[in-house]
């Protein structure tokens, strides 16, 4: 139920779309299925009785008309004879377009005739042809005796009495001088041009709804992709941890197409089978006797269709599965590539994918085998109802109770109902499917973002503040121990604070803190005076210029890789280049800033990455700067040409510089340095002191410096 009151969120702003995409579907339907009437019309009407349409006789000879009139009780009889209009033989006229000579005097009649007329001409011209077929005289005398005796030897054949006159009509029009190829001609011209003109309306409603369900589902499936991507950039590490990166991108590309596709569907087949169906069955109720063998052919679909699904369906969802199988199989192949080929182990993930695709292979196999049974199993069964309504039909055929073009219609309108109702099955099975996608992205769109901005954030005070952490402590979600315990200290403008400390102390848990990366467990940050959870998540990172632990490039320039969508002033970005040592980067490529990046920056070595996110985070101007272990790549003169230039920015700037780093020669002059150890502060100092108070401190600096240095302290 949810899932239809999220769909339905996202259909809502194009009611209007679908509202006009119903009425042409309904219009289509209307359309479509007039087409069988006409065509069996054309078939009774212009083929069977050479496009005599009705019984009503528009011309009369004489001698049929002065006996049929002596067939009418005096009443009738007036009104008969006032319909029509008396031309002698040779006269002209036109008839129904088409010019008449009369080849003896008749009778035609006029525009303007009574409704009533064809009821009472029925069966005196039945009579009257009778009568002149057996050389009956018809006269006042007889007449009377003559209608009785005709009646009963007609009793029982009512139902054809339209036919039979029909039939005699052509004779009565021959004989009086209308040239009946001419009438059938324009009656069957007429007609088809008349089906024509539904056909193009038909498939020109067709093309507009198409096109606007189409349009519709596109506009939709946009619109959640970006949701989704909106939602993502919201996501912290612990809510990314809830679903996989591969998942997420299956979930926005597969998933929202699965849901286009359901919504293009809802907008076409869904819409048209019920209508279509509907409406022929009320097409088909018109041959009541025949209504058995649809009955009879749909129930045996139904079973067919009930079978496919029991055994055909467990089936379809381990598809599903294995298709996602298939592609974790292959993605880890691709991202691992070089590892699998450095390690010559080849065959094993070649064993590894053939499990699966061999897997898939077998399944999908089955699939299409049951599949492949029951296709020709439904085409028999229509064939079949065919068949059936042609042998049982005949009979009817046979005593005029159906002509010819109504039971080809009835074919049409049998079949038009049986694939509708297959349609309709089909639908039961595909959206299920498409269900399960819908669910998989509204988990995303409905997720619970665990950092998220208070309702009323206070305002970033404007210029540079005092960074502090007041008894933080920290544990990543999910686990039972923290990684940070109890971190006090605080950083104030225009001060160098840095972390030192083994692998794994928690370095850069602690920096992806001030981010809001994650949220502290206990404790609180405070920037200002004020905990950084009550500022707006983008006031707080603007303030902010992190350099993460893993340097990370974005497909582009090396120009927007350091832009990164800000406005910067080509003299900040020179700037940025400079200190951040990326010149000779720049300088080596013909292309200069607009050196092309590949996705992930693979085209440029480990430690111009490292400078050139570094020239990223310099760019966006902040009053803090972050730099995650970010000097490790570079050499010792670069790091020092790099620190020294660093220095003159910041002290220019009064900014709050925090570096993480393992080599003590880029932390010795910071203002502060902090020792992590398991997460706890083993010591925070100058350098100096610390080589004196600091136990793990003077370890780390024994392994790197040597005896003079350590002797200068
Ligand atoms: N996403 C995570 N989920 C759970 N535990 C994590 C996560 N990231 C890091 N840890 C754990 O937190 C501890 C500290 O990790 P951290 O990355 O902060 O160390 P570090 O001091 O930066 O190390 P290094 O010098 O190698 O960069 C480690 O023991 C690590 O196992
Ligand atoms: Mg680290």
């Amino acid at each position: 139920m949810k899932t239809f009151k999220n769909i339905a969120r996202y259909l809502r702003p194009f009611w209007l779309v679908f509202l006009v995409i119903i009425a042409l579907t309904y219009a289509q339907v209307q359309l479509d299925l007039t087409l069988p009437d006409r065509m069996s019309d054309i078939v009774t009407n212009g083929i069977q009785y050479g496009g005599i349409k009705d019984s009503l006789p528009k011309v009369l000879s004489a001698k049929t008309y002065e006996a049929m009139a002596q067939f009418m009780q005096d009443a009738d009889a007036a009104k008969f004879t006032s319909a029509y209009k008396s031309y002698e033989k040779g006269e002209k006229a036109l008839i129904d377009g088409i010019e008449v000579n009369f080849a003896t005097s008749s009778y035609v009649l006029k525009e303007d005739y009574d409704k009533d007329l064809a009821k009472i001409e029925l069966e005196p011209f039945i009579y009257a042809n009778l009568a002149r077929q057996n050389d009956i005289e018809v006269n006042e005398q007889n007449a009377e005796a003559l209608a009785l005796m005709l009646d009963e030897t007609l009793r029982g054949q009512e139902s054809s009495f339209e036919a039979m006159a029909k039939t005699y009509l052509r004779d009565e029009y021959a004989l009086c001088g209308v040239t009946l190829s001419t009438l059938q001609t324009n009656y069957i011209l007429n007609s088809g041009l008349l089906m024509l003109g539904i056909a193009l309306l038909c498939a020109l409603t067709q093309v507009i709804s198409t096109y606007l369900a189409t349009k519709l589902a596109a506009r939709v499936a946009a619109n959640i992709r970006k949701d989704i991507f909106k939602k993502v950039e919201g996501f912290s590490n612990s809510d990314m941890d809830k679903f996989s990166t591969s998942s997420l991108i299956t979930r926005t590309t597969n998933d929202v197409t699965q849901l286009q596709q359901l919504i293009q569907m809802l907008c076409r087949i869904i819409l048209i089978a019920p209508m279509m169906g509907i409406v022929s069955i009320s097409k088909v109720m018109r041959f009541p006797d025949l209504i058995w063998i649809l009955v009879v052919a749909l129930t045996f679909i139904s079973i067919v269709m009930l079978a496919t699904l029991v055994i055909a369906m467990p089936k379809f969802q381990k598809i599903q599965g294995l298709v996602d199988r298939l592609n974790r199989v292959m993605r880890e192949f691709l991202d691992g590539m070089l590892v699998i080929r450095a390690f010559g182990s080849e065959k094993l993930e070649e064993k590894r994918f053939d499990g699966v695709n061999d897997e898939y292979r077998r399944t999908d196999l089955f699939v299409s085998r049951v599949m492949s049974f029951v296709m020709p199993l439904l085409m028999f069964v229509m064939n079949m109802v065919t068949v059936l309504v042609i042998w049982f039909g005949a009979s009817f055929v046979d005593i005029n109770v159906i002509s010819v073009g109504e039971i080809m219609a009835f074919i049409q309108y049998a079949m038009q109902v049986i694939m509708s109702f297959m349609i309709v099955a089909m639908i039961w099975i595909m959206i299920p499917r498409a269900l399960v996608s819908v669910r998989r992205i509204f988990e995303v769109l409905d997720t619970d973002y665990s950092i998220k901005d208070i309702k009323d954030p206070i305002a970033m005070p404007q210029g540079n503040m005092t960074l502090a952490f007041e008894n933080v402590s920290f544990a990543y979600p999910g686990a039972d121990e923290c990684v940070l315990e109890d971190i006090t200290f605080d950083a104030k403008p225009n001060e160098t604070v840095a972390f030192i400390g083994s692998t794994g102390s928690g370095k850069s848990t602690l920096v992806k803190l001030i981010v809001r990366l994650f949220d502290v467990t206990a404790g609180k940050i405070t920037y200002g005076g004020n905990d950084i959870r009550l500022y707006r998540q983008v006031d707080l990172r603007e303030k902010i210029g992190y350099v993460p632990q893993k340097a990370l490039l974005f497909s582009g320039t090396i120009r927007s890789n350091i832009e990164f969508g800000k406005e910067v002033s080509t003299q900040m970005l020179q700037r940025a280049i400079e200190i951040s040592q990326s010149q000779e980067i720049v300088a080596e490529n013909s292309q200069g800033l607009d050196t092309p990046i590949t996705q992930g920056g693979t085209n440029v070595s480990g430690g111009q990455r490292q400078r050139l996110s570094i020239a990223r985070a310099l760019a966006k101007d902040p009053s803090i700067y972050i730099f995650d272990d970010s000097f490790s790549a570079l050499d010792y003169a670069t790091d020092k040409k790099l620190r020294k230039a660093l220095n003159d920015l910041v002290s220019e700037k009064k900014a709050t510089v925090f570096i993480v780093a393992q080599r003590i020669a880029t932390i010795r002059d910071a203002d502060k340095i902090i020792v992590l150890d398991e997460g706890k502060i083993a010591g925070i100092g100058k350098h100096n002191e610390l080589l004196k108070t600091c136990e793990v401190y003077r370890e780390i600096a024994a392994s790197q410096l040597n005896g003079e240095e350590l002797a200068d302290a």
